[in-house]
């Protein structure tokens, strides 16, 4: 995966924990030292993962309890890294529908075709008689980081709305589907 993940989370252990909390974590995950994550360099999918679960542990943090925070945090860092992406966006719906394009944007940069092809495979919007999809197919499975980041999204652009999680690889589903609302917003 690309570092942006990985970079937002090191910050987040620096800031929440200090040096000791980066070299437990750091430990937990099986790393002598934590890299320099960055944005235009793919890392070991497993590492990005060991590093999640590391840091909810160390923290004493559930999967969803981690991924609100982390979204918290994720959010605000890209906004501040990133703001053509939220301006150019008059909504959260106005944002999804742009976070596959984000994302195969930010791996143009990387030289490996195949890492493209990676990003580029995982998202698949559909829209269909006002109804929004998102099928998410990725080894990583992280259906509960994009919904983390759905709702934070939402309040960045004062809305509601809602995430229904049609199918899940974590339930033996070949992929994740999600369904998204948005209250007062047809797409
Ligand atoms: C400006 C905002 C954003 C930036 C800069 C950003 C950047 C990135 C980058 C660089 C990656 C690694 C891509 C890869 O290697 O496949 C990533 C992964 C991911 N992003 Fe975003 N993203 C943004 C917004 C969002 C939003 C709004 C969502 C969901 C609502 C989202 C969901 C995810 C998920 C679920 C992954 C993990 C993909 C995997 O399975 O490997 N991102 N993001």
């Amino acid at each position: 995966m690309l570092g942006y993940i990985q970079y937002v989370l090191v910050n987040s252990v620096r800031e929440l924990g200090g040096e000791e909390a980066l070299v437990a974590v750091a430990e937990k995950a099986g790393l002598k030292a934590l890299p320099s994550f960055r944005i235009d360099t793919d890392y070991d999918n497993a590492q990005c993962l060991a590093l999640i679960k590391a840091t909810g542990e160390h923290f004493g943090l559930d999967d969803k309890a981690l991924f609100a925070l982390y979204a918290e945090r994720f959010i605000k860092a890209s906004r501040q890294q990133f703001p053509l992406f939220y301006d150019m966006a008059e909504s959260a719906y106005d944002f999804l529908r742009r976070q596959p394009r984000i994302h195969q944007t930010l791996a143009s940069s990387v030289v490996d075709h195949s890492t493209k092809k990676a990003v580029a495979s995982k998202f698949e919007l559909i829209e269909d008689e006002g109804r929004f999809w998102v099928n998410y197919r990725s080894e990583n499975a992280l259906c509960g980081l994009y919904e983390a980041l759905f709702y934070r999204l939402l309040e960045h652009y004062g809305e509601t709305g809602r995430l229904e999680h049609r199918r899940c690889v974590h339930r033996g589903d070949e992929l994740c589907q999600f369904e998204l609302f948005f209250d007062g917003k047809r797409p």
